[in-house]
């Protein structure tokens, strides 16, 4: 039996491979919930093949590269009829903090809003049907994305596709995400490949934080913007 069809409660975790996102499997396992992570690649985490050999009989191994439209059709025929207690879409890239937008090419840019907006946005819509009608949503964001706070110096182009993710999933909200409590989640600044060495929180701090917000809001529906601390951010 796998993961998607057994009655336990079920999360989806797009973009597992490491950082946060593996962050999130290895809490939503401990947990005691069954996980379906994706990688971008087959075999491509061998820190998700390590959690799967551990006898992760809770855990599903699947495939999605979310810039890839078809994959993610693909993914979503393969867990059609699974029904979700949680759908998190987690991945998501950087660029080089400190280019001014000036010089940023049309093709970083739009990598950047493909990758962080588009993309989470058709695994929101096309896997979205899947998750119960009490469940939850989840967008991983950033704080870079909000236009309600002043904005650091630096990541202009990664802020406006967070800050995008963030619109598209108000729009969202409005006409689709009745019932379901959907939430644009701020991870804090974290120690990953893409947060770095000088960051201050561990991933597993972030992570138990997510799952403890994500605890507090089910069942409540409506869209919020929250930290990892369950706070509520502007917009
Ligand atoms: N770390 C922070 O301080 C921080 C702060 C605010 C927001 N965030 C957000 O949190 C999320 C996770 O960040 P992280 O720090 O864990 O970054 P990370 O260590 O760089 O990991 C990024 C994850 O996203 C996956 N990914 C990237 N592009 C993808 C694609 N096209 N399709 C599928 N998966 C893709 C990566 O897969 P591969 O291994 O295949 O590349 C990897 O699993 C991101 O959305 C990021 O913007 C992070």
């Amino acid at each position: 039996m796998n993961a998607a069809s057994k009655r336990d409660r079920v999360a989806l975790i797009v973009g597992a491979s490491r950082g946060l996102g593996l962050g999130l499997v290895r809490e939503y396992l401990a947990r005691g919930w069954s996980v379906i992570a994706t990688e971008r690649v087959a075999g491509g985490s061998p820190a998700l093949a390590e959690l799967r050999g551990q006898g992760g009989a809770r855990l599903t191994l699947d495939v999605v590269d979310i810039a890839q439209p078809e994959q993610i059709r693909a993914l979503a025929g393969r867990l059609a009829g699974v029904t979700l207690d949680l759908l998190f879409v987690n991945a998501g890239i950087a660029d080089d903090a400190s280019k001014p937008i000036g010089e940023v090419t049309t093709e970083d840019f739009v990598n950047l809003l493909c990758t962080n907006a588009l993309g989470p946005m058709r695994v929101v819509e096309w896997l979205g049907g899947g998750v119960k009608p009490d469940g939850t949503i989840a967008v991983m964001t950033s704080g870079l994305g909000s236009v309600g706070m002043d904005p650091p110096a630096g990541y202009e182009a990664y802020g406006a596709s967070k800050a995008a993710l963030n619109r598209l999933m108000r729009g969202y909200a409005v006409r689709a995400g009745a019932g379901r409590s959907l939430l644009a989640v701020m991870p804090g600044w974290v120690r990953t490949d893409m947060g770095g060495s000088a960051a201050p929180l561990d991933v597993d701090t972030s992570v138990a934080g997510i799952a403890d917000a994500i605890a507090a809001r089910a069942g409540q529906p409506g869209l919020h913007f929250v930290d990892y601390t369950n706070a509520e951010l502007p917009w």
